[in-house]
């Protein structure tokens, strides 16, 4: 059986010949699974020039599609710090810039596709922010806030694969699964229709929640919240904005916290595969009435994000938790944020930029505009290649359908339909591609893969030709033509074009 990073450490047993506490030699032992083949792939990574025969990384959920130009707009003059960013920021805990910044992303800076300023209930300010290492930080430091070791959080399958590292190794806090009906496959020959949402994100979904619920309680496990990923991980799919309130109103209800991690906000793209719709448009929380619509307080409405996804700065480590409600849960949120702050010289770059209006809004638009071009490239792939896969309009990831190069003897029983799919991404890693395996998302069908699709155009092109050969696939990426992207770039503004961005 595959087995997954999480089921390591919660087998693990503890040892008293160990010179570690349990907690410490079950995160010893959580590195000892997937993750730390993902971390050795890391090592050799592709690049078309310095290191070509190395590993193309389809795996891992990073927007490449604007690096060229960030790199030039941080590379420009951009870095100016200030005295008190050299020590513990003008507020202790960060810097007032760079919450102020924050304050104007969420209050006036569009979500989604949408043009408009988000119509949030209530004005963020910089008393309902907290600023960490990335959002891995701030879910670590949140379900320690929330959750006593044990106590479950609901989650529907699949989900995004941090959260068992970040949910357990240091909150000990127990995910407890939702099956939710998996998502739709695309069938490219029916003309597209109006947009439904999805049969995962649909009102009727709050049963699988109750059912799973139910079931905890009754084998005694006290459930503390629920967490949702909207833009979701790994299907690239939006919740509509009735689910969330009906979410909100079984939170209210069963007296659970609403965690929304909303990190993939402003990564939504005009699909080629789903019509723009209502059920189709991302809908931040910060807009939902949930007192009135759902009974919920706001207080126990809980906001992630940070700057990787959205902005392409995996690296900057910087995290955002908005709460809106508890003064309590924000001040336990900063003590607890103390101990992993995020870097003065990260937050002054990502100031430096949300500060450029002109900047921000070109980014935005532009990178949509990529990641169209760039999902259209993929999904060509699949469709050449009869690869079923989820039709989606966010976030940097693809769902596809590998069941059919499983190599498996008939009536093969479930374990060896795992064991199958980790044999195939053997094969993928040992020809040089890493495309990340259902399993690690807890995805109930083996078989299924994501695969980044926001990378350079280069490197996608020859992850795919590598898989291509893996999965006996007749030659075809290299036959069409790859993505030009700087070819149609919306104009800069006159003052950045000076610039030469
Ligand atoms: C849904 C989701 N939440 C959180 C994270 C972690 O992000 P960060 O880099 O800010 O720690 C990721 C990263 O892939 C993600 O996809």
């Amino acid at each position: 059986m595959q087995t997954t990073d999480r089921d390591i450490a919660e087998q693990a047993t503890t040892s008293s010949s160990s010179l570690l506490s349990s907690r410490g030699q079950k995160n010893s032992k959580f590195l000892s699974g997937p993750i730390k083949k993902v971390a050795a792939v890391f090592r050799d990574q592709y690049d078309s020039e310095l290191n070509p025969n190395g590993i193309v990384v389809l795996g891992v959920a990073d927007n490449a599609l604007m690096r060229g130009e960030l790199l030039k707009f941080f590379n420009t003059d951009r870095l100016h710090l200030t005295g008190p960013e050299l020590t513990y920021g003008d507020r202790f805990f960060t810097s007032t810039r760079l919450i102020t910044a924050l304050c104007k992303l969420f209050n006036d800076t569009p979500v989604g596709l949408d043009k408009e300023k988000p119509k949030l209930i209530k004005k963020v300010t910089a008393d309902d922010i907290v600023v960490g290492s990335g959002a891995t930080g701030i879910l670590d430091a949140l379900f320690t806030m929330l959750c006593n070791p044990g106590e479950g959080v609901l989650l529907s399958v699949p989900y995004y694969n941090g959260f068992d590292h970040d949910l357990t190794a240091r909150a000990e806090a127990k995910i407890v699964e939702v099956y939710t009906p998996l998502p739709e496959v695309a069938d490219p020959s029916k003309p597209k229709e109006p947009a439904q949402p999805s049969p995962s994100f649909t009102v009727d979904t709050v049963k699988a929640y109750q059912t799973s619920l139910d079931k905890a309680r009754e084998d005694g496990t006290t459930v503390k919240a629920l967490l949702i990923c909207n833009p979701h991980n790994p299907t690239g799919l939006v919740y509509p904005r009735e689910t969330i309130v009906a979410l909100a109103k079984f939170a209210a209800k069963e007296k659970l916290h609403l965690v929304v991690d909303e990190i993939y906000a402003r990564s939504v793209f005009h699909s080629a595969d789903i019509s723009d719709s209502s059920a189709t448009r991302f809908e931040t929380i910060l807009s939902i009435d949930v007192e009135k619509e759902a009974g919920l307080p706001r207080g126990q409405v809980h906001v992630v994000t940070s700057a990787s996804k959205d902005f392409g700065i995996n690296g900057f480590r910087l995290g955002v938790y908005v709460n809106q409600g508890s003064e309590e849960i924000i001040s336990a949120m900063t003590s607890v944020g103390i101990l992993s702050q995020s870097s003065a010289p990260a937050g002054a770059l990502w100031y430096s930029w949300l500060e450029d209006q002109d900047f921000l809004s070109w980014y935005f638009a532009e990178n949509h505009r990529r990641m169209q071009g760039a999902y259209e490239y993929v999904t060509k792939w699949c469709r050449a290649h009869k690869i079923p896969y989820v039709p989606s309009n966010s976030g940097h990831f693809l769902l596809l359908d590998f069941q059919q190069f499983l190599k498996l003897k008939d009536g093969a029983s479930e374990e060896k339909k795992r064991e199958a799919e980790g044999e195939l991404l053997g094969r993928l890693m040992d020809k040089g591609v890493f495309i990340a395996p259902g399993a690690s998302y807890h995805h109930p069908i083996p078989g299924w893969f994501r695969l980044t699709f926001s990378l350079s155009p280069v490197a996608v092109k020859e992850g795919l030709s590598r898989a291509e050969k893996v999965l006996g696939l007749k030659s075809y990426i290299s036959t069409i033509p790859m993505p030009n992207f700087e070819e149609s770039m919306i104009q800069l503004p006159e003052r950045l074009a000076q610039m030469q961005l």
